[in-house]
Order: structure tokens, then sequence, then C-alpha cells
């Protein structure tokens, strides 16, 4: 069975190649661009960002991986064929991602910024963090696959933690807000709100001044969402004005960050290159196997985007 491959471009196409041999032996995999490969040849696809118009052309395409957690970069593909999309979104990558932000959620509270500042400049400067982790109160925006597992690790350091999502979730040791109804009450006692949303019409722009009001003042953000959600100018003002005291972004509306974007110089904000998730590819190519197993046994396939939901 062929699987065409667009995710990291021609130079990690040997690493795939390599992942799948050793977890789906029996998969042919060819580059995206590989121009000997037949259309009614290929029966699925792995893929990140593939060009609008492009996954139609195979007429025999019957599922598509995506080779990251948020299908944003392939759903809004206009002629998007009507097939299966799975989010390989594995149990390694939510606790890569769950380091990642409870390593940011840290640096806000150790104002680990200041430490860097002072370092530059050879000062020798104590001062005591606002916070210990009890006192300290994280809310995550999106309760999935990885801020489930997040929020759960945050809750382990001894955070108070509570989340935000669609529908009602009972996670040990983390306050559920759901609906659009709840989430004043969220925001009001969230002191580091850690942003974890699918890129959606409802999410996109989430993170802007009106949202950042309804915080407590001085209160800390960490976007690993997407670069949609936030409005920067917005982070600014609110950063200059103190209603919050720091961001951890690790996504932009332009990746990579251009030379000469405010945030690489904002005293307050760390920038991180959108690698909060970097699941190995090994361990992706097994996850992948076993769902292309199951769909061709016709059975329920995890990780499901659902086009009603948008995510
Ligand atoms: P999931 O689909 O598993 O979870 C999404 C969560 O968001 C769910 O809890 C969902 O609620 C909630 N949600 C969605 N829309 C709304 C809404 N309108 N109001 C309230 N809650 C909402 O996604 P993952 O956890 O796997 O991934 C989340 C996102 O993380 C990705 O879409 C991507 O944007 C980002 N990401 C970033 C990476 C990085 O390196 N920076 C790496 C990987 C992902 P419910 O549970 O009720 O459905
Ligand atoms: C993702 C990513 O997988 O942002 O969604 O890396």
């Amino acid at each position: 069975m062929l699987m065409l491959v667009k995710s990291g471009g021609p130079k990690q196409f040997p690493e795939w190649q390599d992942a799948f041999a050793e977890a789906a032996p029996d998969l042919t995999l060819r580059l995206w661009d590989d121009p000997s490969v037949r259309p009614e040849e290929v029966r699925l696809a792995l893929v990140w960002d593939p060009e609008p118009g492009r996954l139609a052309q195979y007429p025999n395409l019957g599922l598509i991986l995506c080779s990251g957690a948020g299908v944003d970069a392939i759903v809004r593909d206009p002629a998007l064929p009507p097939v299966p999309i799975v989010r390989l979104a594995t149990p390694g990558a939510a606790q890569r991602m769950g380091e990642y932000v409870c390593w940011a959620v840290l640096s806000l509270v150790k104002d680990a910024r200041r430490f860097a500042r002072n370092q530059a400049d050879g000062r020798w400067e104590y001062f005591e963090p606002r916070f210990s982790a009890p006192e300290c109160r994280v809310g995550v925006l999106g309760l999935g696959v990885l801020g489930g597992r997040a929020a759960e690790m945050l809750a382990g350091l001894g955070f108070q933690v509570a989340g935000w999502s669609r529908s009602r979730k009972a996670i040990p040791a983390v306050e559920s807000f759901a609906g659009d109804s709840e989430l004043d009450a969220f925001l009001l006692r969230s002191d580091i709100l850690v942003c974890l949303l699918p890129d959606t019409p409802a999410t996109r722009g989430i993170l802007s001044a009106p949202l950042f009001a309804k915080l407590p003042k001085g209160a800390g953000l960490v976007n690993a969402g997407r670069g949609a959600h936030q409005n920067f100018a917005d982070i600014v003002a609110a950063l200059d004005s103190g209603q919050l005291s720091g961001a951890v972004l690790d996504v932009f509306e332009e990746e990579p960050l251009p030379p000469g974007h405010p945030a690489w110089s904002h005293p307050c904000i760390f920038v991180t290159p959108h690698c909060a998730w970097l699941a190995p590819k090994r361990e992706r190519a097994r996850f992948a196997a076993e769902v292309i197993a199951a769909w061709r046994r016709g059975e329920p396939l995890p990780n499901l985007f659902d086009p009603a939901r948008g995510y």
C-alpha cells in the first residue's frame, strides 16, 4: 500500500522511511513530489501542510494522517476530500507538551527572564518569586490530548489547576470549566493562562485585550496553541500596562519569527521556536501503523478530526 509523505520536507523523508520500515514494513512510502507516483496508487497520505487542492487529486485516497496534532494546515483546503483525518497526537507527544508547559509556567513563576536579563548584565540581584506552586492558579485553555496531560502534570507540581473545554471533564485535581458561559469565571481565577486550543473560527484571536482584562492583574501567559490565537499587539500592550507580567510564546502568526520582530527583544517575552511538542518520528510511525491497521479492519479510529467541530 502506497503512502505519500509531506512532512518536514525531503530532508526528513529518509527518517520517515526508517521509522515506517520498522513500524509498518508492508507500506511503501513515496515523497510528496515524486513524479513517478501514479495518482490512483495513493491510498494514504502523511501530511502536515499539503498545498490546497492536492489531496483531491488522489481518487483512491482512503486515510489522511496528520503528522502533528493540529490539523489547521490541512483542513484549510477548500477541496479537501471527505476521507478520515487522524492526528498523530501520541501519549509521548502529550508528555513532551506537558513538560514544555510545566517549564513555561515555572519560568513565569520564577521570573526566569529576569535571571537571564540579570546574567546578561552581570547583575547579582536577589528577588523573591511572587508565588510558590500551591499559591498559583493555572488555567489551561483546551483539555484535549495535550492540554489534559499538561493539566495533570501541573497539578502534580502542586499548582491549583483548572481547565476550559467545550465539554465537562473529570481529570483528578483539575477543576473543569465548560463552554462559553463558564469562560469568565475560569479567567477570573487564572494567575497563569496556558493556551492549548486548536485553531478554529471559534478560538481564533481569543488571546486578545478583552480576555486579558478578565485575568487577575499581573497574570502570566503561555501560548503553545497557534499564532492565530493571539493578538500580539494586545499582548505587548497588556505587558506594558502590567495587566500581564510575562509571556512564553511558542507560536506566532508568521513562522519562523522574522528578524527584528518585537517579540525577540521584549524583556518580558520568552520566545521558543514552535518546538513545544517534538515527538520522535519512530513513536509517531508506531501510532500511525496501529491507526492504519484499525482503518483496514474497519474499526473506530483514535484522534479523529471531526469536521462538524472543526478540530
Ligand atoms: P484536542 O482536539 O485533543 O483538544 C482540543 C481541546 O480544545 C479540547 O479539550 C476541546 O474541548 C477544546 N476546545 C476546542 N474548541 C473549543 C472551544 N470553542 N471552546 C472551548 N474549548 C474548546 O487537541 P490537542 O490537545 O491534541 O492539541 C491542541 C492544539 O495544540 C492543537 O490543535 C495545536 O493547535 C496545538 N499544538 C501545538 C504544538 C506546538 O508545538 N506548539 C504541538 C501540537 C499541538 P472538548 O474536549 O470539549 O472537545
Ligand atoms: C502540531 C504542531 O503538531 O504544532 O500541531 O507541531
